[in-house]
């Protein structure tokens, strides 16, 4: 598969079979995010991954992230993005450190997602979560910042490609 076959096929996964992702594979995902760029290489990624049936217990008991689902990936890692890997801020170029943290890490999070997705498996991006419940039950340090956590799996389902806008209402 090409970066262009894993862009065009790549779906968010709500549904997973019961079957584990083996280590290599979850590290081949983490390697792609970790070799993704970032404003003065300043790598302010940083990963949770919640394998085991303990911790994703836990997660649920709390009632963390919103949609159920979630909980039956085998494997959900929880994107973070530390401000303070940003020391220099330059007046009137720099965006506050908050914003470039959480910038990069989408960049490596894309990263990601496409690599597991030429590796067969199934992703999907969850924004609705308790952020700050979700740093303590992890012992997340307090001033990270997780914008969302990302499913991972085998794939059961095959849902067909989501609506997007056409090319000309995207150009400026
Ligand atoms: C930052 C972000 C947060 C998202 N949060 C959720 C979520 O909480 N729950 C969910 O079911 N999908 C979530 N999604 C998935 C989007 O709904 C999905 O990407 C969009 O509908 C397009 O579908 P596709 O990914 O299959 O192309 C999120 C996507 C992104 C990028």
């Amino acid at each position: 598969m090409n970066v262009k076959k894993s862009i065009e096929s790549r779906r968010s996964i709500r549904q997973y079979q019961d079957k584990q992702v083996p280590d290599d594979l979850v590290n081949e995902v983490i390697n792609a995010a970790r070799l993704a760029p970032s404003g003065n290489n300043a790598q302010p990624s940083r990963y949770f991954v919640v394998k085991d049936a303990k911790t994703k217990k836990k997660l649920q008991n709390n009632n963390i992230i919103r949609d159920k689902w979630a909980y039956d990936a085998p494997v959900i890692i929880v994107c973070c993005a530390d401000p303070k890997s940003y020391t220099k801020f330059v007046e009137e170029w720099d965006d506050p450190n908050e914003i470039r943290a959480i910038r990069d890490l989408a960049i490596a999070s894309s990263y990601m997602v496409l690599q597991a997705t030429e590796l067969g498996l199934g992703t999907c991006y969850c924004g609705w979560l308790k952020k700050d419940k979700i740093k303590k039950i992890l012992d997340i340090p307090p001033h990270f910042i997780v914008p969302y956590v990302i499913t991972l799996g085998y794939p059961a389902e095959t849902p067909k490609p989501r609506p997007r806008k056409g090319i000309e209402e995207i150009l400026l």
